[in-house]
This record gives C-alpha cells, structure tokens and sequence, in this order.
C-alpha cells in the first residue's frame, strides 16, 4: 500500500512531526510504501511527487516548517477531482493523508465526498478549528508571544510606555488570550470582543495610574466599535485614513493621542509560526500522525484525527467545517476582570 502525504495552507510547528510519525510507524510496523507531495494539493496536481523514505525523516519533529513545502492552492481551481484521482492512479496512490487547516479540510472532504480515499489532520497556529480542542502549533505560537510580550514589559517599563503587542489570530484570539493572560497583558482585544477606544483607554490609564508600563495585547483580527471589516478595507484606518500596518499601529497613536502615555506599537507576524515546536506541540502532532495512519489502516476515509480532552479520536470533516471555534465570552470575561 502506497500513501501520499501533503501539508497544506499555512505551516505551524509541528507539521514536521506528524509527518514522521506517519512514516516511522507506517515503514516500522506496517511495511508501507509513502510518497511525499510537494507544496500542498499544488506538488498534488503538478505531480511534484517523490518516495518518502525512512531518512527524509530522520530527526525532523523538532524542525519548525515542513520538509513537504506547503501552498494555498486550492485543488478545484486547477483540475479538481479528475485531475487528482489520475495523478493518484499514475503514482499507485492507494490514500491521501491531508494536513491542513480549514480550507485544506474542506477541499479533503469534497475530494472524500467523490470517492477519493483520504483522512485529514487538522493544523492551525491560530487554534480555531472546530472539534478539536486544540491544534499543533499553538502552544508554539503562545510561548514566542508571551516571551516577546516579556521583553516589551522591560523596554516599556525602562522608557515608561505603553506596549502594543499584535499577534495572529486572523478570525479568533486564542494567541492573544493565552499569551496576554501569560504575560500580564492590562488589555487583552480579541476579533470576538468589539471594544471602544475608549473602554481600552481607561484599562491602560488605570494601569499606569497603578504604576504600570501598559500591556496591550491585540489579535491581528480586533476591531474598535466604530470599524468594519479591516481585512476588506485593509487600505484605511477606522478613521479613514491610509494604514501603514496592521491593527496594532492604528491603536498605537489613538491610545498616545487619548491618554498621554507614549506609546509603540509592535508586530509579531510569521515569528509566531516559525522554528522549533514546543514539546507540547512535538507530542500532540506525533500523537496526530499516530491517529492519521490508524485512520488509513481501518480506511476511515472522510475522517480527520482530533483531540477531545486527553484522548486521539476519529471524526468526520464536516465536523471540523463550518463554523470556526471562537472564544467564547465566558472565557473573556475571566480575563477581563485582571485589566483593573
Ligand atoms: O491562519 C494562520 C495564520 O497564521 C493567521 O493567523 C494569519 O492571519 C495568516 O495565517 C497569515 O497567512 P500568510 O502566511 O499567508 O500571510
């Protein structure tokens, strides 16, 4: 039995070690045969293919990245199901191992719903795939950003300023939760919680006040009350004015201009996605890769691996599809109560 194997949309740390997991235990135990797709469904359609041997994966779980490559080709815009099924027919691809994050997932379950044997493995920094309770990456993403919130702490304290943090978390802010929590943040904006200027301003006047260097802790997806949609009028400001960066530098001087403290902002972009995964990380995507090869042995096609509580479990893609696993406002206002 041949399995092909493909990472997909954005990398997060780990991916790596799912990878070998499938491998190791597929040649080790199961005397499998696996090739590696280059690039995500793009290497898939463009047959960009090779033999995936025991020494491609030798050492690898704690190497950020994916030895795959990785793409956000989508496969229905180039080919789709006729294209795919060919080139598996070509290759004697018996399955399909997926690793993706939502999109990934949602083009694994229309391929699946054709008849195309596949399994997936949910992948996200950001953490916000259903039916998971979390995804390999994140814990990564958290440790670099609280660390980087730390080291704003020192400057910001040295200087007296406030600190705006801006991390990933493009729908959800699980990253900025965490990390902000982890760090102390006096302000924690989340895509979920629309807050006013104003409403920020007070948690980062009474910070000061208290003799505090301000911490805000912001996810790449916040918006103020009085924004719309920043991914679609990524051009201008609240305020309609040209945007230089992201969320983080619009808040920066509205919060200088309001309170008087200066202020910087900071953005932690694709730091947070690369590098070595935690071991948190190592071990649940090892643990992912396990499920995944488990999945193809019984020829569960149409199912992605999860974690639900401590446990590996199979479940359905539409699962995972849908709607995405946002914050919920319970867990806000937990955090809420620490800004003052
Ligand atoms: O979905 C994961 C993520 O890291 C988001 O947090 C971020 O908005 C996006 O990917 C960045 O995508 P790209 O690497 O394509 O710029």
């Amino acid at each position: 039995m041949a399995i092909g194997i493909l990472t997909s949309g954005g990398d997060a740390p780990g991916l790596n070690a799912v990878i070998r997991a499938i491998v190791f235990s597929g040649i080790q135990l199961h005397q499998l045969d696996f090739l590696g797709i280059r690039n995500g469904w793009k290497g898939l359609l463009e047959e960009d293919i090779f033999r995936l041997e025991r020494h491609h994966i030798m050492g690898i779980s704690k190497h950020g990245g994916t030895i795959l490559g990785t793409s956000r080709t989508n496969p229905f815009e180039y080919g789709g199901p006729d294209r795919v099924r060919e080139v598996m027919e070509r290759h004697s691809m018996d399955a399909l191992v997926a690793i993706g994050g939502e999109g990934t997932l949602a083009a694994a379950k229309r391929l699946s719903d054709l008849g195309i044997p596949i399994v997936g493995v949910p992948k996200t920094v950001d953490n916000d795939l259903d039916a998971t309770d979390y995804t390999f990456g994140f814990d990564t993403a958290v440790e670099i950003a609280t660390e980087a919130m730390d080291r704003l702490r020192t400057t910001g304290d040295s200087h007296d300023r406030c600190m705006v943090a801006e991390v990933m978390g493009r729908h959800v802010g699980w990253i900025a939760l965490h990390s902000g929590v982890a760090a102390g943040a006096h302000a924690i904006l989340i895509p979920e919680q629309k807050l006013s200027i104003e409403e920020i301003c007070e948690w980062v006047t009474r910070a000061h006040l208290r003799g505090r260097a301000p911490l805000v802790a912001v996810a790449e997806g916040f918006l103020l009350d009085t924004m719309t949609d920043v991914h679609s009028e990524r051009g201008l400001d609240a305020f309609g004015r040209p945007r230089l960066g992201g969320i983080g530098e619009v808040l920066a001087p509205l919060i200088e201009e309001r309170t008087g403290i200066e202020t910087r902002a900071t953005t932690l972009g694709h730091i947070q996605r690369g590098g070595t995964p935690t071991a948190y990380d190592r071990v649940l995507a090892t643990r992912l890769g396990w499920g995944a090869l488990q999945m193809v042995l019984e020829e569960k096609w149409g199912f992605m691996v999860a974690l639900q509580g401590t446990d590996i479990v199979d479940v359905p893609f539409e699962a995972a599809l849908g709607s995405l696993k946002t914050v919920p406002d319970a867990r806000y206002a937990e955090v809420r109560a620490l800004f003052g």
